[in-house]
């Protein structure tokens, strides 16, 4: 394959390119650029156990698309990043950084290599644009886990099945929007991890003029999610509604709510922000109103899918910094984007996660 610096191709290189939002670019950008490379060592099996590898997804990556270039490369090593970002250089028009340590959870047991991976591996990235690319456009997940438990102190009613906000608080019809304080709250360690990642992407935005955007993400979800209890809410639980695997909830009687968008509709909000980017913006991204459930109605949404029972148990204590009701206000970013909009409801998406992981999983069905 020809690449240089000095040939006119155009390159996007996504960190985490294995996983579901990396894999969704791939997808994607695959025919909107020359060369699409993906960054991803697998580190989620580390993470998460063998279950959870991400393996798969690269190997279909690499046969379904032949200008993708897989790079089997940790983004905490900077000298392999600086390998590949000079091999490509002023080639590369977008980078999409979804390489992650994703649970906060996870991040308590092992918070250097959490700070490592989130933190110092997204300044790798920035750097790397910043010296070999800087006119490209750098596109980050962050999360919502960067308000820390700020959502936990709405005021909220419980219904029959999800816990609600009062209607006469701002945030009840459209949800949660960018102006909730980041600070003096628990974030969990993951969530500081993702802070410090979000702030030096914005301000490589703001201080160097590199077209930054960042994206905070409540649930995101899609077939190509490789779910783990810790990890991937929907995927996971489809999973054990299909495998009869036991489900625990924690906490909140089950009630907690979480808005989910497909990595498709998140993909091509980075597609919309990519023609036209806002620098150093920040964007509340989820299903919103959409696409939103507590984990109760998940659960009959999958039972109904599936027809099988789940298996579940309830477990009274919630996990740390969980949100009780978290619904992002998409709309900053759909006045900036009007021509953007979903494409999928919460059951298109649950169908599809069900319909992909009765192949992929055939001995489960
Ligand atoms: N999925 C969600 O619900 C959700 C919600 C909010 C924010 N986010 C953020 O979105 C991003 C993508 O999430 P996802 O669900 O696609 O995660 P994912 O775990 O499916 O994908 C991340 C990929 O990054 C790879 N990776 C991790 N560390 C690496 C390293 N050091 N070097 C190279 N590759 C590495 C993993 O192997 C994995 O394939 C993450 O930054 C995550 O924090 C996700």
């Amino acid at each position: 394959m020809a690449k240089s610096s000095n040939l006119n191709i155009s390159v996007a290189i996504i960190t985490g390119s294995a996983g579901l939002i990396g894999s969704e670019s791939v997808a994607f950008f695959t025919s909107k650029f020359d060369y699409v490379v993906g960054i991803d060592n697998d580190l989620r099996k580390y993470f998460f156990g063998v279950d959870s590898s991400t393996n798969w997804n690269r190997e279909r990556l690499q046969k379904e698309f032949t200008n993708y270039v897989h790079k089997n490369l940790d983004i905490r090593k900077l000298e392999d990043m600086e390998i590949v970002f000079q091999e490509y250089g002023e080639s590369i028009k977008l980078i999409v950084h979804t390489a992650a340590q994703p649970s906060h959870e996870w991040a308590a047991r092992e918070p250097t290599t959490d700070f490592s991976v989130n933190a110092l591996g997204t300044l790798n990235i920035l750097e790397m644009c910043r010296r070999y690319c800087p006119s490209s456009v750098f596109i980050f997940t962050s999360t919502n886990k960067v308000y820390g438990d700020n959502p936990n102190l709405l005021p909220i009613y419980e219904t029959e099945t999800r816990w609600e906000v009062d209607p006469n608080h701002a945030f009840a019809v459209n949800g949660i929007d960018e102006t909730m304080s980041i600070d003096q709250t628990k974030h969990s360690l993951f969530g500081a991890s993702k802070v410090a990642a979000d702030i030096l992407v914005q301000e490589y935005g703001k201080y160097f003029g590199i077209r930054t955007g960042v994206f905070r993400g409540g649930c995101l979800t899609g077939p190509n999610h490789s779910g783990a209890q810790l990890h991937g809410f929907l995927s996971y639980l489809m999973k054990c509604t299909i495998k009869g695997e036991l489900y625990t909830i924690f906490g909140y009687k089950g009630k907690q709510v979480r808005d989910n968008i497909h990595s498709f509709d998140l993909v091509t909000m980075f597609w919309h922000f990519y023609q036209n980017p806002h620098i150093g913006e920040v964007y509340n991204v989820g299903g919103g109103q959409n696409a939103n459930c507590s984990v109760l109605e998940a659960i009959k949404l999958c039972e109904e899918i599936t027809g099988n029972i789940l298996n579940y148990e309830y477990d009274n204590r919630n996990r740390d910094a969980d949100h009780i009701w978290y619904i992002s206000d998409v709309s900053k970013f759909k006045r900036h984007y009007p021509q953007w909009n979903y494409t999928y409801n919460l059951k298109q998406i649950l169908t599809e996660i069900y319909l992909s992981m009765t192949q992929r999983l055939p001995s489960t069905k």
